[in-house]
């Protein structure tokens, strides 16, 4: 079978092709980043607009990688939700149009099982039931997955989300957007133990997370500091990346530990962070569970992941009308 993927939901163009005996086929993205730099963040009409420009060229040029014709295609994945609407509306249309003309069945992917089902993807696919830490510029979530669409929130952040810290603590750093690879490369040049900053909710059960606070402790910082030479800038990126793996690896034992279970599966952008997927797996390897990521590659948004789990829910039978509807807001609890 073979899937096409459409990812539109930020700003990036995804686009793929998914067989489920050959793997993918073809794996295009486009990234807006350039555009939308001098604003400082996302901004949704460039990029609705900038998606109805690369969306189908993008689908030409990865059929012609693939090596398909449009007969070739048993079914479309889109990203439904969350995201920002008008960049969702221009993926759902195109897939519904190509659905109709093509004659195939199409499908709304939940963008953050999109992240979760590329683990899937590596070279060792997880298994049923597991922990899923999924961690990205608009969610930090733990859910207990039970099945497919089966998914349990047993913790999330009560403010920003991880990758919104990592972009936010970039910004007051000077670096460039999006944050979460600039932090990680400054931090490479950081003295350990010069700064410690909070792991926020780390001291009372639960497992939810705040980041806003540790935000603000980084600002109170760099305000003492006064002009920052560029010492300072790397031992702050060092210490803030730090306190947030840290926390993540604080409440993910946590999860473990209360639904008893042993896998732990992280996606989403902030899960291609060198230094969290080594501190995870250090603490995997000292407790015996079985921890598994997406390949690097496929931690930050793309197409194939909404291919791939696409894949997932059309062979299992699942099928949609070609009303064109998307969620921008969308629990991940609601897929079942
Ligand atoms: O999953 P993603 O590509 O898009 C969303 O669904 O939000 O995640 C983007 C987020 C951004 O906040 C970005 O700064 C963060 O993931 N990110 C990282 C790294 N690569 C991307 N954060 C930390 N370290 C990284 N290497
Ligand atoms: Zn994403």
């Amino acid at each position: 079978m073979k899937v096409l993927g459409i990812e539109t939901s930020c700003d990036e163009t995804g686009i793929a092709i998914y067989d489920s005996d050959q793997g993918l086929l073809a794996d295009l993205l486009y990234s807006q980043v350039p555009l939308h730099q001098r604003f400082g963040g996302v901004v949704p009409e460039i990029a609705s607009r900038d998606h109805i420009r690369k969306t189908l060229p993008m689908i030409r040029q990865a059929m012609s990688q693939a090596e398909c014709t449009a007969s070739d295609i048993d079914g479309i994945a889109y990203t439904a939700g969350p995201g920002l609407v008008g960049a969702l509306l221009v993926g759902a249309s195109i897939a519904k149009s190509l659905a109709l003309a093509w004659n195939v069945p199409s499908l709304g992917i939940h963008h953050m099982e999109g992240h979760l089902l590329a683990a899937g993807l590596g070279e060792r696919p997880p298994a049923y039931p597991y922990v899923a830490l999924l961690v990205s510029g608009g969610h930090t979530q733990l859910l207990a997955c039970h099945a497919q669409g089966r998914y349990d929130l047993i913790g999330e952040s009560v403010d920003d989300a991880a990758g919104e810290a990592f972009d936010k603590v970039a910004k007051m750093l000077g670096l460039g957007y999006p944050g979460g690879p600039e932090i990680s490369k400054l931090a490479g040049a950081g003295k350990p133990g010069r700064f410690r900053f909070p792991r926020p909710m780390t001291n009372r059960p639960g497992l939810d997370f705040s980041f806003s606070g540790l935000k603000t402790y980084v600002m109170n910082q760099i305000a003492e500091l006064g002009p920052l030479t560029e010492q300072d800038r790397a031992d702050i990126a060092f210490a803030f990346q730090d306190a947030v793996a840290d926390t993540i690896r604080i409440k993910c034992t946590r999860a473990l530990e209360q639904t008893g279970l042993g896998d732990l599966v992280v996606a989403g952008g902030v899960s291609a962070n060198t230094a969290l997927r080594e501190m995870l797996s250090e603490t995997a390897a000292r407790r015996f569970w079985r921890l598994f990521f997406p390949p690097l590659a496929l931690c930050t948004d793309n197409g194939a992941m909404i291919a791939y789990a696409g894949w997932h829910r059309l062979q299992a039978g699942q099928r949609e009308d070609h009303n064109i509807q998307v969620h921008p807001r969308w629990p991940m609890v609601d897929l079942a």
